[in-house]
């Protein structure tokens, strides 16, 4: 079953994310084969899309987590939290993250592990800067990445892991990998994780992911699904994305 991500960053309101959500509840409806759909919502339209996904099987992700369960963290929200509101899926390390608040691989670590402690499911976000693909050297950096996010983390069975390739120079860009290199990439991700003992790893890839590359980046064996920016905040984009996506699961 291939998968599509929603990542709705900042870019809808709460009226307009239970809106978008109730048009993919439609549109799954009338599919004869129905893919993993998980959204990400911004953080005050957690618990009015959660409520409308409720009797679903679409997964409600939150963006971004704080690892500690309570405490004084003026401005974030804990894991804890996430899961009253009926979060099941968490996205941690995204580079707007990473470039706007400061998150480091180490950081990211932390997060994940409570993440899975706390029985959601991680959506790891990896990928190198413009500098380091151009320099060739993008496999080293992907691999220190997850070697530190990743080291001694134990996938149970109460949760998964997933792994979204998003080249730092490919989101909200329109610019993307060749379908090879990613390809490759994840391949090169799967022996990463082999060698610390991580298996049954799901593999994104994000970053400019549209209606024009949709269906070859789905058609991928290599890869399991997507994870969508700016076109998954679009009604006719999105829901193209998963009747793509519908054909492969
Ligand atoms: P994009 O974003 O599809 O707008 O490039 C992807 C992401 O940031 O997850």
């Amino acid at each position: 079953m291939k998968i599509v991500v929603a990542n709705w960053k900042m870019n809808l309101g709460v009226r307009e994310s239970a809106a978008l959500a109730k048009g993919v509840l439609r549109v799954l409806r009338g599919l004869p084969a129905v893919p993993e759909v998980i959204l990400a919502p911004t953080f005050p339209a957690l618990p009015s899309v959660g409520k409308i996904l409720s009797r679903s099987r679409v997964r409600l992700a939150a963006q971004t987590m704080h690892a500690q369960e309570v405490g004084a963290f003026t401005g974030d929200v804990s894991v804890k939290v996430l899961k009253e509101v009926g979060v099941q899926v968490v996205i941690i390390g995204h580079s707007e993250q990473r470039r706007d608040h400061g998150e480091t691989d180490h950081g990211v670590h932390i997060k994940v592990v409570a993440a899975l402690a706390h029985g959601l499911d991680a959506i790891v976000c990896v990928g190198e800067p413009l500098a380091v693909h151009d320099a060739g050297e993008s496999n080293g950096y992907v691999h220190d990445q997850l070697q530190t996010i990743l080291k001694g983390v134990e996938v149970g069975r109460r949760h998964r892991l997933f792994v979204a390739y998003e080249p730092l120079w490919a989101i909200g860009t329109g610019h993307t990998p060749t379908l090879h290199d990613i390809e490759v990439m994840h391949d090169h991700i799967r022996t990463t994780l082999s060698t610390l003992d991580i298996a049954g790893v799901i593999g994104l890839y994000g970053g400019s992911v549209r209606l024009e590359n949709a269906y070859e980046l789905l058609h991928s064996s290599h890869v399991d699904g997507v994870l969508v920016g700016e076109a998954s905040a679009r009604m006719s984009s999105l829901t193209e994305i998963i009747r793509i996506a519908s054909e492969r699961s």
